[in-house]
């Protein structure tokens, strides 16, 4: 074969070369191939020596001619190869802008709260007002006052965290019926709302919980004007046809004592695991003040009366949305949550 025909054939096999590639690694093997030291162009380019002296001039020319191309078409291919990556790359990295953001999730309020707002409307619509006392309570407040003298028996039914000697945190909201009768003087009509502690923690109890403490004192109030209020709120609270029963109790701040049960919310009274198989639920406890507590407001226990109550509000949210995990208040976790 001569030169000339070695040369378009070389072409040819160019040309096919060039049409397959289609990565920067086939555009340099391509090089290497036939610009490369040992490559097919510069082979033929070291060839030249052996031919006769007369061809040499035109050959030579053939092979520059032909070398200028396949470096001009590589040139032009290698263009083409990386404009086509680059498209490919901006397909591949393309933002969709119209697609939906990820939404921030919303807070809501704690079931304990829902609650404890619809109990404060229940009694603030019968004309009670919302008050509050300390968390950190004195000894004198949270028992003395109360009709719970140090050494009294009483003191074991709360198991008390102790600040120091005098000092507790509050193991129910009764203290603030004290410190609501040392500002003020009868008719007094409060409601306190609050958290309370108890060394206490298993199924049932936690060491933190809140109480709604009642307190209505004023001028002939009786038993009956208890049973009115409390049984007003349970029908307003679970439904009017929801049974209530007022059971005998003891309480020392309260004389006479009772604690109030619902008909169960979950077996309508038949009996179930919830209330025991007994059909009846304990929401709270209440009773009329005791005169002993009077003496030491500065009360006249001949002249006004009164009642007081305290509510449990996790076991009024538990009746109310069906929770029977008390720990679920607690815990934190957002799918609980998220369902109120
Ligand atoms: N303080 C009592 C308790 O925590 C409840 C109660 C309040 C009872 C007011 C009677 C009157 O158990």
């Amino acid at each position: 074969m001569d030169l000339k025909q070695e040369i378009s054939a070389l072409e040819e096999e160019v040309r096919g070369h060039l049409s397959t590639i289609e990565t920067l690694e086939g555009l340099e093997r391509f090089r290497v191939g036939y610009l490369g030291k040992k490559g097919k162009v510069t082979l033929l380019t070291k060839r030249l020596g052996t031919l006769p002296r007369e061809e040499r001039p035109e050959a030579g020319k053939e092979i520059n001619r032909l070398k200028a191309w396949v470096e001009a078409e590589l040139e032009r291919k290698t263009h083409t190869v990386k404009e086509a990556l680059r498209q490919k790359r901006l397909a591949e990295e393309r933002v969709d802008i119209t697609l939906p953001g990820r939404r921030v999730p919303r807070g809501r309020d704690h079931p304990i709260t829902l609650v404890s707002r619809e109990i404060t409307d229940i009694f603030v619509g019968m004309g009670f007002e919302a008050v509050e006392g300390p968390e950190v309570e004195l000894d004198y407040y949270n028992f003395e006052a109360l009709n719970i003298p140090k050494d009294h028996p009483a003191r074991d039914m709360q198991d008390t965290f102790y600040i120091s000697d005098n000092v507790v945190l509050r193991t129910h909201t009764s203290p603030v019926q004290v410190r609501t009768m040392e500002k003020q003087r009868p008719p007094v009509r409060v409601i306190a709302l609050g958290v309370v502690y108890r060394c206490d923690s298993d199924v049932t109890h936690t060491p933190m919980f809140h109480q709604v403490e009642g307190l209505l004192v004023d001028k002939n109030i009786t038993m009956g004007d208890l049973k009115g209020v409390l049984t007003r709120f349970v029908h307003l609270m679970f439904g009017k046809d929801v049974g209530v029963r007022f059971r005998p109790s003891y309480f020392p701040f309260t004389e006479p004592s009772a604690e109030v049960d619902i008909q169960c919310v979950i077996c309508k009274g038949k009996g179930c695991r919830v209330c025991g198989n007994t059909g009846w639920l304990e929401i709270l406890g209440c009773g009329m003040v005791d005169p002993a507590v009077y003496g030491f407001v500065d009360y006249d226990p001949e002249t006004v009366s009164g009642f007081a109550w305290g509510l449990g509000v996790e076991r009024v949210a538990m009746l109310k949305y069906g929770i029977n995990d008390l720990r679920s208040f607690f815990e934190n976790d957002l799918r609980f949550l998220s369902q109120f």
